[in-house]
């Protein structure tokens, strides 16, 4: 079986080097893999629009800056399918349809909704269309067979729920969907990249995020703001690396050439840690190294996101086009579906 990628994200803001770690570079790398027949790349706009239903402007807006973002990483049409979720209306009549397979309670248990409507104090009056994102989301991976969905460690609820519709679905009906596989990173730190000020997740509200679209100039701002190990006062204290969220980054980041590059009196990342450990490393060495690893990996990603910010136009063709060949995917496979729920009444005799 060909192997098909389908992933995207909300278009709530712009992108940041958590959405990069977590995601964004794996799907670089499989991208250039050569590895996959077809690659989708969605921006979730409907879905956005769930929990953000008083507020387009907002979802509008962020259409351009997570296009740019996914250009800026390295992310190319000519290889994936960059599309908008809510020009498919296919993706919604098949919602419609999986919503039959799913229960309230199901839903309710689902623990990333389950923590997202805490977050959101929504309480007893749950939007009826945020409770049941996931099943729309159940429809955005599988209009497009997809095999292979690599997103962040949070969307593994999601993962299971469309996993449990494909195969009641395949049941009742004729085995027409295909159960995806989640493709989380190999590493740790880049499953969930603490915020600067080493808070667990990084999020807009909590200003703590370093966006792909940070200028040099921020990116250094907030690295030197960066929360380390507070018991670490005098360079000579010995300090921990654990919760120590300049040695997370640089586990999510930092690479033996770097050391070449910018440390060369150590190795790699375990003598650094070593030393730091021991005692005698300050916090402003470590943190101008984390800054030079992060300017290697972001200052190319910034330069062609600028040059891509020159050209709406081909921004706007580019989502154009894409949206046009996810939505021939996604008819194809709702007609599969319609027939085999027996509802394709006038493509032959209906009586
Ligand atoms: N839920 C994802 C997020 O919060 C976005 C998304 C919507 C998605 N549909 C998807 C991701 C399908 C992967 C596959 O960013």
């Amino acid at each position: 079986m060909e192997k098909i990628i389908l992933t995207g994200d909300r278009p709530t803001g712009k992108l940041h080097i958590g959405h990069y770690v977590g995601s964004l570079r794996e799907r670089v790398r499989l991208q250039n893999s050569g590895e996959y027949a077809k690659i989708f790349i969605m921006i979730a706009d409907a879905q956005a629009l769930t929990d953000n239903f008083d507020n387009p402007e907002k979802i509008r807006g962020s259409i351009r800056e997570v296009a740019l973002d996914y250009l800026g990483v390295g992310l190319d049409p000519k290889k994936a399918s960059i599309f908008i979720q809510s020009q498919i209306p296919e993706l919604t009549e098949l919602t419609m349809y999986y919503m039959n397979l799913v229960t309230v309670a199901r839903l309710q248990r689902n623990p990333t909704v389950k923590s997202e409507i805490q977050m959101r104090k929504f309480e007893a009056n749950i939007p009826a269309g945020f409770l049941c994102y996931p099943i729309s989301q159940a429809s955005d991976i599988t209009a497009f067979k997809a095999t292979t969905v690599p997103v962040g460690e949070d969307q593994k609820p999601m993962l299971e729920q469309t996993r449990e519709i494909v195969r009641k679905f395949n049941e009742i009906y004729a085995p027409v969907l295909v159960e995806p596989d989640i493709l989380l990173s190999s590493n740790k730190s880049c499953l969930r990249l603490p915020g600067t000020d080493g808070k667990a997740k990084m999020s807009k509200s909590l200003g703590n995020c370093i966006y792909l679209s940070d200028t040099e100039e921020e990116v250094a701002k907030k690295v030197k703001s960066m929360y380390t190990d507070p018991t670490h006062i005098k360079v000579s204290d010995p300090g921990n690396v654990e919760g120590n969220t300049v040695f997370t980054y640089l586990d999510a980041f930092a690479k033996d050439e770097d050391f070449k590059k910018y440390l060369p009196e150590y190795e790699n990342l375990d003598e650094l840690k070593a030393h730091y450990k021991r005692g005698g490393l300050g916090d402003v060495k470590i943190k101008k190294f984390l800054n030079a690893v992060l300017e290697e990996e972001l200052s190319p990603i910034r330069e062609r996101r600028k040059e891509y910010e020159k050209d709406p136009a081909f921004i706007v063709e580019m989502l154009k086009k894409g949206t046009e060949k996810a939505k021939e995917t996604a008819a194809k496979t709702l007609d599969e579906v319609k027939k085999a729920m027996r509802i394709d009444y006038f493509s032959g005799d209906l009586f």
